[in-house]
C-alpha cells in the first residue's frame, strides 16, 4: 500500500492529541482481533506477544468467554453490592475452589486487589496477631510492580512510578528480592505481611532464586506473617500451573488476582484467603461499586472454568518450553539472557545493539508485538493459545531483528 495512503499515521497522531501522556505506545492501531492475533486500522496483522500483560491469556475473543459476556449482557449486567445476583455465588465458590482458598473478594482492577490485600493484611494484623494501633508494617521487594495508587507507589523502587506522587503511604519495608536473610532480618513483630511477586513481571520476569519462595513461606508460618502471593500477571495460567506459587510447591495465604480473571473483557481482580483471615472485614469496611458485578462474574466463571479443566496450564508448560528453547537459541546473538517460565519471557538485548524500544518498533514493522521494559529487556507473553508454528514465527522475527 502506499505510505501516504495508510490511516495509521493519522490515527497515532489523533489518539494522542486528547489524551495526557501517561504511556508512550508503539505506533500501531488496532481495530479488531481473534485468538493470538490483532488487525490494525491499515488491515495489517499482528501476533500478539505480549496479550494485554497476560490479560489475555484466553486469546482475544475466546468464544466461550465471548459467548458468556453477550447472555450475561441481555440479562442484567450491574446490581451493586447492596443487592445479591445470580451470577455471584457461583463466582466466588468457583474461584475459592480454585484458589484452595474460603473466600474471595472480588474487586475490579489489580491494583484495587493490592489495596484490598494491604488493608485485610493490616486489620488482620491488628486484630488477630495483636499488633498495637498503627505499628503494622508489610514487607515488600525491590523492583516490585503492584500498581499505580499513592499507597502502592510509596513502596516502589521505580523513580518513574513514585518520584513526585509524595507524601508516600507509610508501613513499608523494601528488602532486596530472591534475598531471604534481607527478607528475615526485615520481619519484626509488627510485621503483618510480606507482600511479592512470585516473578517480578515488570521488572523483566525476574525468577527468584530456587527455594526463595518456600522459604518465605516457612519464615511467614514461623513468624506468624501473612505471605501474600501477587499472582495479578503471573498467575492463572501463565507460567505452566494456575498459580506461579505452584512451581515451588508454595501456597501463600492470600492470593492476589486480576488481568486474566476477566477474559480480556472486563476488569475483574480478586483476593483469596481462608476465613481467619478474609473473614476480619465487616459490612461498611471495604467495597467497590462495580466489584463482583454480574457481567464480570459471567465471564469470570467462565475463566475459572477454563482454568479447571488444566488445558491452558498444559500448554503454556509445553509451548513455553518451545519458547524458551528458541530464545535461549539466540543468546549470544544480540541476547544476553533470557528469563521466564511457561509462555512468558524476558529477554536481555545486547545494549549496544539496540534498546528494547527500538527491538519492540523493529518487531512491530515485522507483525510481532511485544513490549520492552527497563532500557534494554523485552518481554514476550503471548496468549496461552498460541500454536507451535506461531512461536517458532515469534522467535523467527526476534532472530531477524538481531541480526539487523
Ligand atoms: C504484578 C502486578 N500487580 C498489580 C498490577 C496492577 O494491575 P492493574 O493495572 O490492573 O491495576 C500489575 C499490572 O501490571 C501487575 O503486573
Amino acid at each position: 500500500m502506499i505510505e501516504d495512503m495508510l490511516r495509521t499515521p493519522a490515527a497515532v497522531q489523533d489518539a494522542e492529541r486528547h489524551t495526557a501522556h501517561n504511556y508512550h505506545p508503539l505506533p500501531v492501531v488496532i481495530s479488531s482481533a481473534e485468538g493470538a492475533w490483532v488487525t490494525d486500522v491499515d488491515g495489517k496483522r499482528y501476533l500478539d506477544c505480549l496479550a494485554g500483560y497476560s490479560a489475555l491469556n484466553f486469546g482475544h475473543r475466546h468464544p466461550t468467554l465471548i459467548a458468556a459476556a453477550h447472555a450475561q449482557l441481555d440479562k442484567l449486567t450491574l446490581t451493586s453490592r447492596a443487592f445479591i445476583h445470580d451470577q455471584f455465588a457461583d463466582f466466588c465458590r468457583e474461584l475459592a475452589a480454585l484458589c484452595g482458598k474460603d473466600l474471595v473478594l472480588p474487586m475490579n482492577t489489580g491494583a484495587e486487589a493490592v489495596e484490598t490485600g494491604i488493608k485485610v493484611a493490616r486489620k488482620w494484623g491488628y486484630q488477630v496477631k495483636g499488633v498495637p494501633a498503627d505499628q503494622a508494617n508489610i514487607v515488600v521487594a525491590e523492583g516490585n510492580f503492584h500498581g499505580r495508587t499513592t499507597t502502592i507507589v510509596s513502596f516502589s523502587t521505580d523513580s518513574d512510578a513514585r518520584a513526585d506522587f509524595g507524601p508516600y503511604t507509610p508501613g513499608f519495608r523494601i528488602v532486596p528480592y530472591g534475598d531471604l536473610a534481607a527478607l528475615t532480618e526485615a520481619v519484626d513483630e509488627h510485621t503483618v505481611a510480606v507482600l511479592l511477586e512470585p516473578i517480578q513481571g515488570e521488572q523483566g520476569v525476574v525468577v527468584p532464586p530456587e527455594g526463595y519462595l518456600p522459604g518465605v513461606r516457612r519464615l511467614c508460618t514461623e513468624r506468624d506473617v501473612l505471605f501474600i502471593a501477587d499472582e495479578i500477571q503471573s498467575g492463572l495460567g501463565r507460567t505452566g500451573t494456575t498459580f506461579a506459587c505452584e512451581q515451588e510447591g508454595v501456597v501463600p495465604d492470600m492470593y492476589l488476582l486480576g488481568k486474566a480473571l476477566g477474559g480480556g473483557i472486563v476488569p475483574v481482580s480478586a483476593v483469596a484467603a481462608d476465613t481467619n483471615v478474609l473473614g476480619v472485614l465487616q459490612p461498611g469496611q471495604h467495597g467497590s461499586t462495580f466489584g463482583g458485578n454480574p457481567l464480570a462474574c459471567a465471564v469470570a466463571t467462565e475463566v475459572v472454568r477454563l482454568l479447571a479443566t488444566g488445558e491452558f496450564q498444559r500448554r503454556s508448560t509445553e509451548l513455553g518450553e518451545r519458547l524458551h528453547t528458541g530464545l535461549r537459541g539466540l543468546i549470544g546473538k544480540g541476547l544476553v539472557a533470557v528469563r521466564g517460565r511457561g509462555l512468558w519471557a524476558g529477554l536481555d538485548l545486547d545494549p549496544s545493539l539496540m534498546s528494547g524500544r527500538e527491538a519492540c518498533e523493529r518487531l512491530m514493522e515485522r507483525g510481532v508485538l511485544a513490549k520492552d521494559t527497563h532500557g534494554s529487556t523485552i518481554r514476550l507473553a503471548p496468549p496461552l493459545v498460541i500454536t507451535e508454528e506461531e512461536i517458532d514465527h515469534a522467535v523467527a522475527q526476534v532472530a531477524a531483528v538481531l541480526a539487523g
